[in-house]
């Protein structure tokens, strides 16, 4: 659609920043903590562990001074689980990782930041994973509960906006490590989706019944599914992915059923995970107060049925489109055979690790908003590169720049075509460590003086993106 005029940001935008514990904490066994599938996890060659991350546990007052100075009007991180419960379900918290988040918390609130807390970024507690296989077991659901009602009780009074399990729904789909162990089949990955899920919608409720006031939602990994061509096979295709993207997770918690569809290729093969008595009433009994989602841009999807030989990318398409192996390797990820599967999409820029889709972004909004009828926040966006500091300290990130600004201009148009968005979290607000690709990838609007192999001082550093972002939120989105 074309527009003659745009709507302003609302009064009360939450322009805000993103992080993660594991990526940035370090104190990996301080305090009491105990250890997280994420701590245990292996770096690629040349790519650092998660041990001292950019020791926000530390330095988390300077850089919540340095979020003030930068205007933000929120901070998404998350709760470390086993820094509250060391084995994910000790018979009592432990105290100091509680006091740790309510330092943080009133720390941000000194500044009226609001904080925006994530309950589960994929720090499973190895406990739990060699006590009954993490998500496998439904005892995760109640351990997850049990967990989420200490935070409601502790931080309640100071926290108004929860996020429930960080990109759930990926997890899931993709299958592998990050949901914890080894998976057997579909039928155990889709059962640990379940169970994933579930442990949402219980939590939802729990957050509901002790703190009426408050608001909490779901921050999965959304992106609008584009077909490969006009062939009405692959339109449906890119639909079909769509429910097993999305719709798995978001159906469940914000429309209290599965996907039709999607069940039913379930069950023809025998992969529908098993619905206890009650299930489906805890999820309608969910209800989500809003939608939280991350948005690095669209996949395109062609129909990918089985017997058929798997789509790679190229060597011409590779120089053709200057395609990152980074791309690559999510490209492979993409994939559901029987469904569809991911091929390169000539319209859209590659960048450097991810590709560059800022009107996916408002497509995205539009589709969630028309499907599930939420107020929307958008809890990651952003673009990664190799930096490093000039010889006076500072790090030219046009690019960054760029990709933002590309970014909010269409949740601005979002905003004028009708949808509730009141928020957009930039990830990285600072340089974090990746989940699987070290510190050489920085997302950050604030540089972090370390390397994969050398932790040098840690010292912070103001990016050209950090004095732009000010400005944007100084505006409040008027000066993009
Ligand atoms: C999201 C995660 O999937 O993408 C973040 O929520 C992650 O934790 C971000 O850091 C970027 O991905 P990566 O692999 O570059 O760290």
């Amino acid at each position: 659609m074309e527009h003659k005029k745009l709507m302003k940001f609302p009064e009360n935008f939450l322009w805000g920043g993103a992080t993660a514990a594991f990526q940035v904490e370090g104190a990996w066994n301080e305090d009491g903590k105990g250890l997280s599938i994420m701590d245990e996890q292996i770096p690629v060659k040349g790519a650092t562990d998660f041990k001292v991350a950019i020791d926000h546990y530390h330095k988390y007052k300077e850089d919540i001074a340095l979020f003030a100075e930068m205007g933000l009007k929120a901070y998404r991180f998350s709760i470390s689980w086993p820094r509250i419960f060391p084995n994910g379900n000790d018979e009592n918290p432990n105290e100091l990782g509680l006091q740790h988040y309510d330092d943080v918390i009133n720390e941000c609130l000194k500044y009226n930041i609001e904080p925006l807390v994530t309950i589960f970024h994929f720090e499973m507690p190895s406990n739990l994973i060699k006590e009954y296989g993490g998500w496998k077991s439904r005892r995760s659901i109640e351990d997850f509960d049990r967990y989420s009602r200490v935070l409601f009780e502790r931080y309640g009074d100071r926290v108004k906006y929860w996020l429930t399990n960080n990109e759930g729904n990926t997890r899931i789909v993709f299958g592998g490590p990050m949901l914890g162990n080894d998976i057997k089949d579909n039928k155990e990955r889709f059962q640990m989706g379940h169970n994933m899920t579930l442990a949402q919608a219980k939590a939802m409720a729990s957050c509901h019944e002790i703190l009426p006031n408050v608001k909490i939602g779901s921050a999965p990994s959304v992106t609008i599914i584009y077909p490969a061509s006009p062939d009405p096979i692959d339109v449906l295709a890119a639909r079909d992915y769509d429910l097993l993207r999305s719709g798995l997770t978001l159906d469940p918690l914000y429309k209290g059923y599965y996907p039709k569809a999607l069940w039913a290729f379930w069950e023809e093969r025998n992969w529908e995970p098993t619905i206890e008595e009650g299930d489906m009433e805890t999820f309608k009994n969910a209800k989500p107060d809003f939608l939280a989602f991350n948005y690095y841009g669209g996949h395109t999807m062609k129909y990918y049925p089985e017997g058929v030989k798997e789509y790679k990318v190229s060597q011409d398409i590779i120089e053709k489109y200057n395609v990152s192996k980074s791309f690559i390797n999510k490209i492979a990820r993409e994939k559901q055979v029987g469904i569809a599967q991911e091929v390169v999409n000539s319209h859209i820029q590659q960048g450097e690790y991810r590709i560059n889709d800022p009107v996916g972004l408002r497509a995205t909004l539009r589709d969630l908003y028309e499907k599930y009828n939420v107020p929307l926040i958008i809890t990651e966006n952003g673009c990664a590169s190799s930096e490093e500091l000039t010889v006076d300290g500072k790090v030219h990130d046009e690019y960054r720049i760029k990709y933002l600004q590309e970014h909010i201009k269409e949740c601005q148009i979002a905003i004028s075509e009708g949808v509730e968005l009141f928020g957009y979290c930039p990830w990285s607000i600072i340089d974090v460590i990746s989940v699987k690709e070290g510190f050489n990838k920085r997302y950050g609007l604030i540089y972090v003086d370390r390397t994969d192999s050398d932790l040098r001082e840690l010292k912070r550093y103001r990016k050209d993106s950090f004095y732009w972002y000010k400005e944007v939120i100084r505006t409040n989105g008027k000066n993009i």
